[in-house]
């Protein structure tokens, strides 16, 4: 039997498909056709074990037949979109059964295709019209009353719980070491696992806390960033959970050894002196030392330990710790140092430096000198990420103002992501508005609808980005 997981993600994205070609193109074109023929394939897979199907959608998850549908980051941006058109049609839940022909989807999508026409609440309508078509073996309903609630705030929550939670083990492992105690594994591993876990689960919910700006607490707050930074990219990457554990244990501890640095030189203003640059360049060996101190592992997490000891390397070797033999330097240390750059760029830790955009900061990325960092894994991180990431505030040039909350689901628009709404053109706050995706073009004129005009700064306008990201 096959496994539900992938029919599940199979339906949504050909309904996604089918619902966006209905918009861009009339019905007897070639696109909406195999669209349709798509989705009667898709639901006719899933039906044939019996049982109906049924679509669910509660917060921000979507479920096909009682199974949560596991999505990855570009998954999860047309699922997003899609997520709005069930919602904007006051659409919780959706059941066909196996006599449900292709004609009905093709009424049934029309309607989720066309924005409700006002005046009458929205799932009425459209109850109604569906009888009208006369598509029986189609029913829609309200959201359970279970997951009401405004959209996505559920996982907003926990996402800024397990961030919370993991500055906070951050900081009592650190400030314990200080004092020279010996650190039990068991809460690092359970933060860390906290991370990966709703990093599979939500990766653009948890990429947006990289904005929260909660916390005094800078260096705690980096590493949180890029353990989550890291694991995405890792998760994008293809490794397992097992493997992004140790990545995500490794990005949480990297500068672990600045403990043993004296503040006074840490938060120096200006240029250090000699000794006080050999102290700080010295933090990737005193990490690895003081890894050997925790306790409770049933293995070590060897590949962590080299990791930390290995993130200013340089994948030219010109970084530090200096190395007499030729080496190379590891995968997880690649890409801490990658995520950790973008994380310091973002974030205002040093005083000497204005925090950039995300946009600009990923412009950075692009343009490093080559030696720096991993150019694949650059390239890797750009895409997934978007050329404008998860919560950057933009200004749209219909002069609309939104805050992006996925990359575009197509990787050939980078520079178009999906954006919510968050202010229309006469600059008039609209709370959590619509999502659109910005690849979105004019039928008649063939031209896009929106798109950015530039990126600004969420605290110009008092807007907390990391609340409309899911
Ligand atoms: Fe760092
Ligand atoms: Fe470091």
């Amino acid at each position: 039997m096959t496994s539900l997981q992938p029919l599940g993600t199979g339906i949504l994205a050909a309904m996604y498909a089918a619902v966006r070609a209905l918009q861009l193109y009339p019905a007897e074109n070639e696109v909406v056709k195999r669209g349709l023929r798509e989705v009667k394939e898709q639901a006719d897979r899933i039906l044939e074990h019996g049982g109906g199907l049924s679509v669910w959608v509660a917060g921000n998850y979507m479920f096909v037949n009682d199974l949560q549908v596991k999505l990855d980051l570009h998954e999860y941006a047309s699922l997003a979109a899609f997520r709005q058109v069930f919602r904007g049609h006051g659409v919780g839940r959706l059941e066909a059964d196996p006599k449900a022909a292709e004609e009905e989807w093709h009424a049934f999508l029309t309607l989720l295709a066309t924005d409700p026409a006002p005046g009458r609440p929205p799932l009425e309508a459209l109850q109604a019209e569906l009888k009208n078509r006369s598509v029986k073996h189609i029913n829609v309903g309200p959201p359970s009353p279970m997951f009401e609630g405004s959209e996505g705030e559920q996982s907003v929550e926990a996402a800024r719980r397990t961030y919370t939670r993991s500055v906070k083990v951050a900081r009592d492992m650190m400030e314990g070491l200080v004092l020279g105690k010996a650190i039990g594994a068991r809460r690092a591993e359970r933060a860390v696992l906290a991370v990966v876990d709703q990093v599979l689960r939500e990766p653009a919910t948890m990429l947006g806390m990289l904005t929260l700006r909660d916390f005094d607490d800078h260096s705690y707050v980096h590493s949180v960033n890029v353990s989550i930074l890291s694991v995405a990219l890792g998760d994008y990457l293809g490794l397992n959970r097992e493997q992004l554990f140790e990545l995500g244990f490794a990005a949480l501890f990297h500068d672990i050894g600045k403990v043993l640095i004296p503040p006074s030189v840490l938060n120096k203003m200006g240029w250090l002196n000699d000794e006080e640059w050999r102290m700080v360049s010295q933090h990737p060996d005193f990490g690895l030392l003081m890894l050997f101190n925790v306790e409770g592992f049933e293995s070590l997490p060897y590949r962590a330990m080299l990791a930390v000891y290995e993130h200013h390397m340089k994948p030219d070797l010109s970084g530090y710790p200096r190395v007499i033999r030729r080496r190379r330097q590891g995968l997880f240390a690649r890409i801490i140092a990658l995520t950790e750059a973008y994380d310091a760029a973002i974030s205002n830790y040093s005083k000497q430096f204005l925090p950039c955009s995300p946009d600009e900061a990923i412009r950075q990325l692009r343009e490093a000198e080559t030696g720096a960092y991993d150019r694949v894994l650059i390239r890797a991180f750009v895409n997934m990420m978007g050329i404008f990431p998860v919560a950057t505030l933009v200004i749209l040039d219909t002069g609309e103002m939104g805050v992006v909350v996925a990359p575009n689901p197509n990787p050939k628009a980078l520079n178009r992501p999906l954006v919510r709404i968050v202010a229309d053109s006469a600059g008039e706050r609209v709370g959590d508005g619509p999502i659109r995706d910005l690849t979105e073009r004019d039928p008649e004129t063939g031209q896009y609808r929106r798109t950015i005009a530039r990126s600004t700064d969420p605290a110009r306008y008092g807007i907390s980005v990391a609340d409309h990201v899911a």
